[in-house]
């Protein structure tokens, strides 16, 4: 995930139970762009024993394909291309989810990434661009150029992060397409997992702020498969360390004391909600400019051994887990 989700993230998570496969940040990709230094760290530097896809975003196929290659000289175990991001300045560029407007585009696309990637050749797509309708044109043409793998998240590109997940689409996917299908979008506990699985028959899961949130998440769920049994919950006090670890590993000596908070509340965005009365973690933390005071806030409100709930308050940034509870 975009400035979030880097190779310090990963260290991070790599303590508290990793998941089976990685997928960097994208790189972007455009007519005189190379793969980003930055990015690539988390290849090179892959401290997690785990397998990395590398992510492009972008539209211009002699670029993509160029970056493809030279992305392959490094231990990648995939190469994935993204059709979901929503952001209006990657869609107006007609990349992203912005690519899905063009099924024949997505569609030359792929056949020359196919023709050029000989790792796993991987793709991350929304349903759609409008309406979920349009899904089923994709899923053809995903079906028609031997991708390994397909993340889908279960949103169209309109309904940004906002709304319930298309379960039935995602199961579409899996009944028609040889590859394996990885379910995305609102993961963020075992029973939503578990929801996850039951209502879409993926292979797998692709799991994004539900992982910033509690980094266990990974452990948990394979705790459960391989046991049947839950993994205690953990709580307020070993919330504090995470947040704490994560200050600490993710400090770059370069960045001012302010600018680093500012970089720590993108990941308390994901964290914070439902925590403390009346969101007043939240709120103070979107406040604080100075490290001290940070942690002050940590203090007064994750000291008690009350346990993490086990999902965040819908109406929240998982604004889409409302409904939930209604889906059998
Ligand atoms: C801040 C942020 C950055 C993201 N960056 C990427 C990205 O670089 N590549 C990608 O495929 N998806 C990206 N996503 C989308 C997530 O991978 C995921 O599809 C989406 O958040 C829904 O899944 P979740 O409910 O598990 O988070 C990003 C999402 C957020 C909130």
């Amino acid at each position: 995930m975009q400035e979030v989700t880097d190779l310090e993230f990963m260290r991070v998570l790599h303590g508290y139970g990793n998941p089976d496969l990685y997928f960097t940040e994208y790189f972007r990709v455009h007519a005189h762009s190379r793969p980003d230094r930055y990015i690539l760290r988390s290849i090179i530097e892959n401290p997690t024993g785990r397998p990395i896809v590398a992510q492009m975003i972008g539209d211009d196929i002699d670029r993509l394909v160029a970056n493809a290659e030279e992305l392959q000289r490094y231990p990648v175990a995939g190469i994935d291309l993204n059709l979901g991001c929503p952001a209006p300045c990657v869609c107006s560029k007609n990349s992203g989810g912005g690519l899905l407007r063009n099924p024949a585009k997505v569609d030359a696309i792929l056949s020359a990434l196919r023709s050029c990637v000989h790792v796993a050749f991987t793709v991350k797509t929304r349903i759609g661009f409008e309406s979920p309708d349009e899904f089923d044109r994709l899923i053809d043409i995903f079906g028609q150029h031997e991708i390994d793998l397909l993340s889908v998240h279960g949103r169209t590109v309109a309904e940004r992060y906002n709304t319930a997940i298309h379960y039935d689409k995602i199961r579409l996917a899996v009944q028609r397409l040889p590859c394996p299908v990885l379910a995305n979008g609102n993961v963020v506990s075992l029973r939503t997992a578990l929801l996850t699985l039951k209502q879409t028959g993926a292979a797998g899961l692709m799991i994004g702020r539900g992982a910033i949130r509690h980094p266990w998440i990974f452990a948990h769920l394979r705790h459960y498969f391989e046991h049947g049994t839950e993994l205690p919950a953990p709580d307020l006090r070993d919330l504090r360390g995470y947040i704490e670890l994560l200050y600490r590993e993710t400090r770059n000596e370069e960045a001012t004391t302010l600018q680093h908070i500012t970089r720590m509340k993108r990941y308390l965005n994901f964290i914070a909600p439902g925590l403390g009365a009346d969101e007043r973690f939240l709120y103070e933390i979107r406040r604080v400019r100075e490290e001290a005071e940070f942690f002050a806030i940590c203090d007064r409100h994750l000291k008690e051994g009350a346990a993490v709930p086990a999902e965040p308050p819908p109406e929240s940034v998982f604004a889409g887990l409302a409904g939930l509870d209604s889906v059998a």
